[in-house]
């Protein structure tokens, strides 16, 4: 466990005051976590700007009877497999399918394959999401 450290800081009230209202909105109980997770937040993309070592998950949905669009989706997902740890692939309705792949290497790898399935013409939409290992935070 790290130690706990106090800071003071000075903030214009009506800055304040908007920043309570958020975090009251969002559930915080005080201010001192919610700083914390906006410092963490800062971290994070952080480390994804400097090419860091990142978790992600990919979300695509499209139709799987567009031609060739399941095997080209396959495809690149094989030529990523070192960086794909997990994937789902949900069955919405007869022609929709809702795929979550879980990613996992350098931010500008995992850029690459979100980028690489989401403009696979016939997807959609696609989502990336980048978080933490959870190493770099306490
Ligand atoms: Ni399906």
């Amino acid at each position: 466990m790290s130690e706990l450290e106090r800071f003071g800081v000075s903030i214009p009230d009506d800055l304040l005051n908007k920043f309570d209202k958020i975090i009251s909105n969002k559930g915080y109980s005080n201010r001192s976590e919610a700083i914390r997770d906006l410092i963490r937040d800062n971290i994070v993309e952080q480390s994804i700007a400097e090419d860091g070592e990142v978790a992600g998950t990919i979300t695509l949905v499209y139709d799987h009877h567009q031609r060739d669009l399941a095997d080209k989706l396959m495809d690149i997902q094989h030529d990523f497999y070192k960086n794909i740890i997990s994937t789902t692939h949900i069955h919405m309705d007869h022609h929709n399918c809702l795929e979550v792949l879980v990613v996992k290497g350098k931010s500008k790898k995992v850029n690459e394959i979100g980028n690489k399935l989401m403009s696979t013409k016939g997807v959609k939409h696609g989502k990336l999401v980048m978080t933490s290992t959870g190493k770099e935070l306490k």
